[in-house]
């Protein structure tokens, strides 16, 4: 999408559709008080008032609620259902006026993510029924500022395009999202930014180099996996910041079978994947300056004759060996080599992602994702830059006892608990036995990575993840 920041009025914004907030009990600006219509504006939140009062072609009010209960995931959810308002005015450009707020920039940056993220549409695969039924997508956003927040609505284009870019990865179905079709796209991003780097390994490398968790959960099926490495310099003093996003691109649970309702749903297993490709594409984009490994294990889990079976034992990369006693919980396996393949490779400080467990949506829904971490700072800044992105995080707690629960009987680890409860922290107090003592935060995806239904992510793929980590490393290098 073109997205511009002029310092125009009302009048003047040149868009097919014109869109004002206004707070509960506060009137409309002067400039377009006396339009035929405006004395029934109304602020509460998520009225919508049109108006025509012949400067603008139209002109949308948009209630914004009370000013005391405003934040910025409020105008997010605003900007997407002004997007749905627009559709249905066949409107195919936006003006919008930045709401007074205490924190301008980031009001801008709402604006942005909200309309982005809102007019997300996947036709990839509708063929000759795609124009049919579609009304004109929205082509330009013009925010009305002044030049002050060009730097903040352009990050926000950035980053929110590439969330977009993983809702593609991750809504393309599974036939035609293989594991060396994600390797194909790091590599697009690394040919695309001069300090992105790639490097992938296939099944011959990742037998050869004893990833014994990737190399199991990938045997019973035809397809070969990869071992996705981008890297970014972008310089700055802080640690090399590690991140390992699991990707699964299709999860049948393997000999451990499925049930086969909503089994279509498992083409999402690689969300983490595509959030960490597309994180790291954005953060080269915008320049950032950290230095970044991005991992992405990519695998499909089938189950067949040469599939590997519960209770096998296999050695992880770090030497660990551990007995595979469900081949559904197979994130673990492949986030167990490629953690300790990306501290290997330099990373001072670890975030996976992974849509690991069932258990997260029990727990948290769709509205948080669960935070794990050996480190109290990383889990701090996580929260903060979930608060400030919108993707939101809660944290859950490490203790030996959840340790104690994936001791394995013939090998060194279980894959699976000793019992049923709290799952999404036994499955990280698995992947604790991989990090050692580097700062380490695991963030369980399998609630938020799709059907989140907030106005700006919908059904289908969110994206998740790529707004968060970008804002993290926006945080720790401000
Ligand atoms: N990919 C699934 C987790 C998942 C389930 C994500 C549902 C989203 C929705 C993961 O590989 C898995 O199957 N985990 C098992 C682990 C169990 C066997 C210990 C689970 O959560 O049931
Ligand atoms: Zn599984
Ligand atoms: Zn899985």
């Amino acid at each position: 999408m073109n997205v511009d920041v002029r310092h125009k009025s009302l009048q003047d914004a040149d868009a097919g559709l014109v869109v004002v907030g206004l707070y509960e009990g506060d009137s409309l600006p002067d400039e377009v008080s006396g339009a035929p219509g405006g004395g029934d504006a109304k602020g509460s939140f998520k009225a919508m008032t049109r108006l025509y009062p012949g400067g603008p072609e139209r002109l949308l009010v948009v209630g914004l609620g009370e000013r005391d209960a405003f934040d910025v995931e409020k105008l997010r959810v605003l900007a997407a259902l002004v997007v749905g308002e627009a559709t249905k005015l066949e409107a195919t450009s936006l003006a919008w006026a930045v709401p007074a707020y205490e924190d301008e920039a980031a009001a801008a940056e709402a604006i942005v993510t909200g309309t982005i993220l809102g007019s997300y549409r996947f036709t990839d695969f509708k063929g000759d029924s795609k124009e049919d039924d579609e009304k004109p997508a929205l082509e330009s956003l013009t925010v009305l500022a002044g030049e002050e927040l060009a730097g903040a609505v352009e990050t926000a284009r950035v980053y929110s395009e590439a969330a977009n870019r993983a809702r593609d990865l991750q809504e393309t179905p599974a036939n035609s999202m293989r594991p060396e079709d994600l390797a194909k796209r790091a590599e697009a991003i690394a040919a695309a930014q001069d300090e992105v780097t790639v490097e992938v390994l296939d099944g011959d490398a990742i037998h050869a180099k004893g990833m014994g968790g990737l190399a199991a959960v990938s045997q019973g099926g035809p397809v070969d996996p990869r071992l996705i490495v981008l890297r970014y310099q972008g310089g700055g003093d802080g640690p090399t910041l590690g991140f390992v996003g699991k990707g699964v691109t299709f999860d049948t649970g393997g000999i451990s079978l499925k049930p086969g309702a909503g089994m279509s749903e498992m083409k999402y297993d690689m969300s983490a994947g595509a959030a960490v490709l597309e994180a790291t594409a954005a953060i080269a984009e915008l320049g950032l300056p950290v230095n970044l490994i991005s991992v992405v294990p990519a695998t499909e889990n089938m189950p067949s004759g040469t599939a590997v079976k519960p209770g096998d034992v296999i050695t992880q990369y770090n030497g660990k060996t551990v007995e595979v006693n469900n081949t559904d919980a197979e994130g673990r396996l492949i986030l167990a080599d490629a953690l300790a393949y990306a501290i290997e490779l330099g990373a001072e400080r670890v975030v996976d992602l992974a849509t690991l467990t069932g258990a997260v949506l029990i727990a948290l829904g769709s509205t948080y994702a669960a935070v794990i971490s050996n480190d109290d700072a990383l889990a701090a800044e996580l929260s903060a830059a979930g608060e400030e992105s919108g993707e939101l995080v809660w944290r859950l707690p490490l203790h030996p006892e959840y340790k104690a629960m994936m001791k394995g009987t013939v090998a060194d680890l279980s894959n699976l608990a000793s019992k049923r409860e709290a799952g999404t922290i036994t499955a990280s107090a698995f992947l604790e036995e991989f990090v050692g003592e580097t700062p380490w935060a695991h963030i369980d995806i399998a609630g938020t990575a799709w059907d989140v239904n907030r106005a700006y992510t919908g059904k289908g793929g969110s994206g998740y993840g790529v707004r968060l980590l970008v804002q993290l490393v926006r945080d720790l290098a401000g």
